[in-house]
């Protein structure tokens, strides 16, 4: 083998390094500070980890060759950034030195650590992060950002006080700080703040008096979910001689962090354990239908002396399982996999409760890795799984609850006289909003090949705005998968019937049923022996499509490009069968010549690279 000699150095070379090394050490100065191409590389490298999200991130300029989301002013500084709904994860440490950054979009992705890296771009005036992992507080220091206009760090895990410097940052006209931890009392912003027109502070954990200035000028659903304000009415009123030191909270042993999961409820106040008859006594006494699982489930740990509670993954809206208990609770139905409850907690929240009906599908540690897994992935087109609950014979799973049904009802429910049609223009964009989410679910385990592995009409479920939102992913993670597949009832593909296996291709194959079956309006499961895919190749087109789309004029077009897209999925070789990915483009594109964006229709919150000059107006 050859070794590396040391020989003497030669002085030639010893120059060359020292020249080199100089000039590194130039090159890193003048990287941190003024080179925005390189800020942005680095950017890349700590949050796109397996480098497919900004794929066009790679050359050397990011000014001269239109890197996706970025802006430049003439001059060939970075001016604006925006990449929403990415996945990008890790922090934003490389942004502090886009000192020209007057615009960032960073919504609805997995970005974590604190949001202090911000300060140093004093440019910025609008700023949105909502939707995000960023924790830590929000620094005082953050009235340097003098020019900002709308702030919105809504939906994170930022905690500590709101800081009375906000007050500074005087022409604000949006301040979104919902849905986190935040505590301490509500400063007075009204009073400097003259242009503030949208403020939102619901869903945190302050306390105290709230001023009559900002009451009055934002009215108290500003305010709502915060548990211990106070102040003229509509809210309680402060008893006279309140101090505002918060009261002392009780610190209770949080689970084994096995598994990781970001939060556990060990930070709010806990209710002392009451003896398993007296909750028992109180469920019977107070609920419209009990909440059988949690009782039972209590009954069970106190009885132990197991600690055993819920697990959630996200600060905001906890409640114990007594507010559970204490819920007025109504089934509403059974799956294969368990009882589903709506349950309506003491402060008006509403949530699904799942009760799995095998208690033991599989090792603690195993069932905490798979919510982990399940709670972890947010999306806009994914139910949430907002918290979960082990015990030795109970496992409850507590989901956001979604008061529109579900696609099933939508095609099939009512039909005959009496019933609302389901116009084209919907049908597509659930379809759309549904392969969006398996998408995501798709490429957020593309490396681990976890499928969602229960793809059916009744699993795409409509949220409050009417938007489909995939439910049930992963629970048939629980399950053994020659069991999962008997048991779940999916859609189910040819290779499964030899392979007991579930896949990503399947979900893909599943999908495409569920497009059949939104454009014939059959269940698929109707066509007298026949699945639904060889019943649609084997009709004519006259026969094909739904009647309730036939008064609808002009979209035949679009109804077989739909029904293409369902046979492309539906091929019998799973290789060949697209990705969901390139099913979501499929289905974009099917409306090629109208205006027709979901997304921009949907998400007003979400700001095009255009508001920023309309912004400033
Ligand atoms: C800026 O940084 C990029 C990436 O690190 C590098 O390729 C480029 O040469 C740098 N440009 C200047 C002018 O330093
Ligand atoms: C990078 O991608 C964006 C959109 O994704 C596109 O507009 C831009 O032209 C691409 N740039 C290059 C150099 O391919
Ligand atoms: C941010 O997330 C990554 C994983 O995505 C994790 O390794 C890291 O510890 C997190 N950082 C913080 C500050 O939470
Ligand atoms: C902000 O810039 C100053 C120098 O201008 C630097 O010392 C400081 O570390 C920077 N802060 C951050 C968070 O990058
Ligand atoms: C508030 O808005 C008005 C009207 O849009 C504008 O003229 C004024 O400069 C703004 N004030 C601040 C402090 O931004
Ligand atoms: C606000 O107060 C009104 C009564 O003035 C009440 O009807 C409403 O429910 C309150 N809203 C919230 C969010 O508390
Ligand atoms: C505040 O935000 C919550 C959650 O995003 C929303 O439901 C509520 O309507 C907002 N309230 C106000 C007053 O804007
Ligand atoms: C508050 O007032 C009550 C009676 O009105 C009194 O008993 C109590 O000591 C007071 N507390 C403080 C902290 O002053």
């Amino acid at each position: 083998m050859k070794r590396l000699s040391l020989s003497p150095i030669n002085p030639a070379l010893a120059l060359t390094l020292a020249l080199a090394l100089s000039l590194s050490i130039l090159c890193v100065a003048e990287g941190a500070y003024q080179n925005d191409t390189h800020a942005l590389t680095q950017f890349r490298l700590q949050t796109d980890t397996h480098g497919n999200l900004l794929p066009n991130w790679t050359t050397a300029d990011a000014c001269s060759a239109a890197w996706r989301g970025v802006e430049c002013s003439p001059n060939g500084r970075v001016v604006g950034l925006s990449l929403p709904s990415l996945n990008l994860r890790g922090p934003i440490d490389s942004l502090s030195s886009l000192t020209y950054l007057r615009f960032l979009d960073l919504h609805e992705n997995r970005l974590n650590g604190t949001v202090s890296p911000l300060l140093n771009c004093t440019s910025l005036e609008l700023l949105y992060l909502a939707g995000n992992d960023f924790s830590g507080e929000i620094p005082p220091e953050i009235s340097s950002l003098r020019l900002l206009l709308r702030l919105d760090i809504s939906d994170n895990n930022i905690r500590g006080p709101i800081p009375d410097e906000l007050a500074k940052l005087t022409h604000l006209l949006t301040l979104r700080l919902q849905n986190n931890a935040l505590s301490g009392h509500v400063p007075d912003l009204s009073t400097s703040l003259h242009n503030l027109t949208e403020l939102n502070v619901t869903n945190n954990e302050l306390r105290g008096h709230v001023p009559d200035s900002m009451l009055t000028q934002f009215g108290n659903a500003t305010f709502a979910g915060n548990h211990a304000l106070c102040g003229s009415t509509p809210l309680p009123k402060c008893p006279t001689n309140e101090t505002e030191s918060p009261t002392p909270r009780v610190t209770v042993p949080s689970l084994p962090q096995t598994t990781g999961v970001s939060v556990t409820a060990s930070d709010t106040p806990r209710k002392k354990g009451m003896s398993a008859g007296v909750i028992v006594a109180i469920v019977v006494a107070v609920c419209v239908a009990v909440l059988v699982a949690a009782s039972f489930a209590v009954a069970h740990c106190c009885a132990r002396g197991e600690r055993s509670k819920l697990v959630f993954f996200d600060r905001r809206n906890q409640f114990e399982l007594e507010d559970l208990l204490r819920a007025s609770a109504e089934m509403l139905g059974k799956g294969s996999l368990g009882t589903v409850y709506r349950a309506v907690l003491d402060d008006g929240c509403t949530v699904a409760v799942k009760r799995l009906k095998d208690a033991n599908p599989c090792e603690r540690n195993e069932f905490e890795q798979y919510m982990d897994v399940v709670g972890k992935l947010k999306h806009p087109n994914i139910v949430r799984l907002r918290a979960y609950y082990y015990a030795k014979e109970e496992k409850l799973l507590v989901y956001d609850y979604l008061p529109n049904g579900s696609l099933h009802n939508l095609l099939h429910g009512n039909r005959g006289p009496g019933r609302i049609p389901l116009d084209w223009t919907t049908r597509i964009s659930l379809v759309l909003g549904a392969a969006k989410g398996l998408a995501r679910i798709h490429a957020e385990y593309n490396a681990s090949k976890i499928p969602h592995g229960n793809v059916k009409a009744s699993n795409v479920l409509l949220d409050k705005n009417g938007v489909a939102c995939v439910s049930d992913f992963g629970l048939s993670l629980l399950l053994n998968p020659v069991h999962a597949i008997a048991r779940l009832g999916g859609y189910r593909a040819p290779e499964q019937v030899e392979v007991k296996r579930l896949s990503q291709e399947a979900d893909v194959y599943a999908f495409g049923v569920l497009v059949l079956e939104v454009v014939t309006g059959r269940a698929p499961s109707e066509q007298g022996g026949m699945d639904l895919p060889t019943w649609v190749r084997s009709v004519v087109k006259e026969e094909l499509f739904d009647e309730e789309l036939l008064r609808y004029k002009n979209i035949e077009e679009e109804l077989v490009a739909m029904v293409q897209v369902g046979l492309a999925c539906v091929v019998a070789q799973a290789k060949k069968r697209p990705t969901m990915l390139e099913v979501v483009k499929m289905i974009e594109d099917l409306r090629v010549g109208e205006d027709y964006d979901e997304s921009r229709s949907r998400n007003s919150l979400s700001p095009s690279l255009a508001t920023t000059d309309d912004g400033v107006a």
